[in-house]
């Protein structure tokens, strides 16, 4: 049968069959971060970069992560296989010759690893005995450099680059630098987003570093820019020249809008319009998940809490508590550093020891005259106190699993993952209402047995102490309201898919202003 020749009508094109239709490529995103568990995780930073990912990609975004090779990191248990060699330009035509290791991670994200002894082959992840490293910005700008690098000779140039933090929010001006100065090299329509998780670290150092990230112009170190109290400040450096700044949950995000709890850059913030805005973390229930995590003792659901009774025995007895049911375990697992309310527990957990029949299970460490102050209290309180001064993934699970009330008297905090753990593990957590834990937790109302947990609104030691008097009194006093909030707070989801839908249509926004 003859066809139409193309020669009849020349000008016609031919349409497409409809499922001839190319379906658009999916969104390339580059997550560059000095942390992501299982790697490397300091704090919620390394939770957010394993997961965040994930659920972008089950959204059907092609995403790509890129981590320093610390020397902490086990090679043959992540299963790191070695990819060969890149040479990392710098800005002051030095060459840094790294290696570069991959493997998949959890959810199928590529993960590659920079290897650069001089700068990764430490201890530590930001600093060791001795206090933080002095040469972070040199580490973390040869980090960024590299993940540019690589994309480049992989030839996958991501439509975004998402960098976390002070350790990379040097990024988006570099990228702006190469913008300007011709030196791109396929980088020039790639859109930068910052998230700030933590707005209190900010990462200052030296403007020596400059030249070395690309940055030598004089317009990258004014009072508008990096410069700050005659120092480079690499966090403002991200507020300024991301196309995109994003915080960790909506209260936090209007925090910062002002000081205090702006740092010093609430100027910054506010300039940036409707470029800022606060997208709440998820919590991965994939990991966190009492009806099937392995590293606790019993599995249990909001149907059946028999479970967590088991665990919490296993806890009383693995952290030398005496082993009774009766009695409610405080629990907390955290960092120990100012922002975490160490002023409100030297002052509230002694007295609370003192007149209340409760036990408490805390796993932290960091500020030492806080690790002193907890084993003072185990030393006094044999059985009824345990402090576990270290890190340990698996105890804190036992922890979430194991106490009934979780305490987190943060005097700011951006978002907050612990407290949402502990509500899966039906352990109700006692707050300071700021940033994240306003947004997650629910209030108890006494007259109706609602909510999921405790809430005060004063970083005082009297607030704080009788908001602990009030959750214990509802453990011995009303304790059918104990099982309706456990069931609620069990039942309450932060799941990553609905933030994750956020990022992309911010990703599309940004990638709209680059065309
Ligand atoms: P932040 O990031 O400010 O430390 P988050 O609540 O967002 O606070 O996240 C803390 C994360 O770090 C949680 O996953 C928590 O379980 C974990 N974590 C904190 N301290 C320890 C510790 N000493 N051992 C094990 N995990 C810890
Ligand atoms: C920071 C914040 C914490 C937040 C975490 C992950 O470490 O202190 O509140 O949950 O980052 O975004």
């Amino acid at each position: 049968m003859k066809t139409k020749s193309h020669r009849a009508r020349p000008h016609a094109v031919p349409s497409p069959a409809p499922d001839a239709t190319p379906s658009p490529r999916p969104l390339r995103i580059l997550f560059v971060s000095s942390e992501c568990a299982p790697y490397a995780k300091c704090g919620g930073l390394g939770d957010v970069v394993a997961s965040l990912p994930k659920a972008l990609r089950a959204a059907g975004a092609d995403v790509r992560t890129v981590l320093p090779l610390y020397a902490s990191i086990d090679r043959a248990r992540h299963a790191l296989e070695p990819a060969g060699g890149l040479q990392v330009p710098c800005g002051n035509g030095e060459i840094n010759g790294c290696g570069i290791w991959r493997t998949v991670a959890a959810g199928g994200i590529p993960t590659a690893f920079v290897e650069h002894d001089r700068y990764f082959a430490r201890d530590g992840v930001y600093a060791d005995r001795n206090g933080d490293y002095g040469d972070q910005a040199f580490r973390f700008g040869l980090l960024c450099m590299a993940a540019a690098e690589l994309c480049r000779v992989r030839g996958w140039i991501p439509d975004v680059v998402h960098v976390h933090d002070w350790p990379t929010a040097m990024m988006p001006a570099m990228l702006d630098a190469w913008r300007k100065t011709g030196t791109s090299r396929g980088f020039e329509r790639t859109g930068s987003v910052l998230t700030v998780h933590n707005q209190a670290y900010q990462g200052y150092t030296h403007p020596s570093v400059l030249p070395y990230i690309g940055l030598s112009a004089p317009e990258y170190y004014t009072p508008d820019t990096f410069e700050s109290c005659g120092a480079l400040n690499l966090l403002k450096g991200g507020w300024v020249y991301a196309d995109a700044v994003t915080t960790v949950s909506p209260t936090y995000a209007a925090e910062i809008r002002s000081e205090p709890a702006g740092a010093g850059l609430s100027d910054f913030v506010r300039r940036r319009g409707d470029t800022f805005q606060g997208i709440l973390n998820g919590a991965d229930y994939d990991i966190w998940d009492p009806e099937r995590d392995p590293r606790i003792a019993a599995s249990y659901g909001h149907n059946s809490l028999i479970g967590k009774i088991l665990c919490k025995r296993d806890l009383q007895h693995r952290l030398g508590l005496a082993l009774d049911d009766a009695v409610p375990v405080l629990g907390m697992v955290t960092r120990l550093a100012d922002q975490k309310g160490l002023g409100l527990l030297r002052d509230v957990l002694p007295w609370v020891l003192g007149e209340m029949h409760v036990q408490l299970a805390v796993l932290g460490s960091g500020d030492p005259a806080a690790e002193e102050m907890l084993r003072d209290l185990q030393h006094r309180y044999p059985g009824r106190v345990a402090a576990v001064i270290g890190y340990s993934e698996d105890l804190s699970h036992r922890i979430y699993a194991g106490s009934d009330f979780f305490l987190m008297p943060s005097l700011f905090e951006p978002c907050g993952l612990a407290q949402m753990y502990a509500l899966r593990y039906a352990s109700l957590p006692v707050v300071h209402a700021v940033g994240g834990l306003e947004d997650t937790v629910e209030q108890y109302n006494e007259g109706s047995g609602d909510g999921t947990g405790f809430k005060f609104y004063a970083a005082t030691a009297q607030a704080f102490h009788d908001t602990v008097a009030w959750a214990v009194s509802t453990w011995y006093d009303r304790p059918t309201h104990m099982t309706r909030m456990r069931e609620r707070a069990m039942t309450v989801r932060f799941d990553w898919a609905a933030s994750a839908a956020r990022y992309l249509d911010l990703y599309r926004r940004v990638v709209s202003w680059r065309p």
